[in-house]
C-alpha cells in the first residue's frame, strides 16, 4: 500500500492545539466527531488492551461537566480559589462545540504496565486530532481544569484503578494559529551506527 508522505508530514506538522478563545459558535457535526472516534480505535494497543474509554459531552450535557468542574475546582483550591478561573472552567467547556473526556481503563489482570496502557490512549488521542486536522476542526488536549482529578473520573464511571487523562476540547474555529518551535531532529536523537 502506498500513501502520500508529504501528505502524511503535513497533516503531522499543521495538527494545531486550538485553545477556547478562537473558537466558533458552529457545532461540529457528531458525524466528524465519530470518525475521530473511529481513528482513535486503530492505536497501538499492547496485548490489544484497548484501554481507552471516551466520554463525549455536547449539547446541553456540557452544563453538567462545566457545573461539576467548576465546584469540583472550588471545593478542593479552598484558600487558593479564584473565581477568574472558576469561570473559565465553565466558559471554556461552554463555548466547545463537543468535549471529550478520555479515560484509560486498566484490565482486572494488570499484566500490561500502567505506563504503557497511557501511552496506547495518547496515541488514540493523537489519531483523534490529526483526524480533526483533516477536518479542518480545532482540538486541544487539556489537562487542567480539574480533568484529571480523581473524583472527575470517578463522576465519569471509570473505576478505582483507572484513570482520567483530561479532556480533548474539539470545536470549530477562527484565526491564525501560531507554530511553536520545535527543537531541531537530530538535537533529540542519538543515532547509533557505522
Ligand atoms: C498530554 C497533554 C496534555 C496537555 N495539557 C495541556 C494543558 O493542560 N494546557 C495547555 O495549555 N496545553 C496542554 N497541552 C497542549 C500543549 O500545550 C501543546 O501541545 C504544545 O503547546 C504544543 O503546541 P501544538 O500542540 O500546537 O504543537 C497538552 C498536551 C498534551 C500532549
Amino acid at each position: 500500500m502506498m500513501i502520500d508522505v508529504d501528505q502524511v508530514k503535513l497533516l503531522i506538522q499543521s495538527r494545531r492545539s486550538v485553545k477556547p478563545n478562537f473558537y466558533t459558535t458552529e457545532i461540529v457535526s457528531d458525524e466528524i466527531i465519530y470518525d475521530m472516534l473511529e481513528s482513535a480505535r486503530w492505536a497501538p494497543t499492547h496485548g490489544l488492551t484497548e484501554p481507552w474509554k471516551f466520554f463525549v459531552f455536547s449539547g446541553n450535557y456540557k452544563h453538567k461537566l462545566a457545573d461539576f468542574l467548576s465546584e469540583l475546582y472550588q471545593l478542593k483550591s479552598s484558600v487558593n480559589f479564584l473565581q477568574t478561573k472558576y469561570e473559565k472552567i465553565k466558559t471554556n467547556i461552554l463555548k466547545t462545540s463537543h468535549v471529550i473526556m478520555i479515560g484509560m481503563q486498566r484490565q482486572i489482570n494488570g499484566k500490561i504496565p500502567e505506563v504503557e496502557e497511557i501511552c496506547a490512549v495518547a496515541c488514540a488521542v493523537q489519531n483523534m486530532q490529526l483526524t480533526a486536522t483533516a477536518y479542518g476542526i480545532g482540538c486541544y488536549w487539556s489537562t487542567g481544569s480539574m480533568s484529571t482529578h480523581s473524583e472527575t473520573k470517578n463522576f465519569l464511571g471509570l473505576r478505582e484503578a483507572d484513570v482520567c487523562l483530561g479532556m480533548l476540547y474539539v470545536s470549530n474555529y477562527t484565526g491564525e494559529i501560531i507554530t511553536p518551535k520545535r527543537t531541531p531532529t537530530l538535537e533529540k536523537t542519538v543515532w547509533i551506527k557505522n
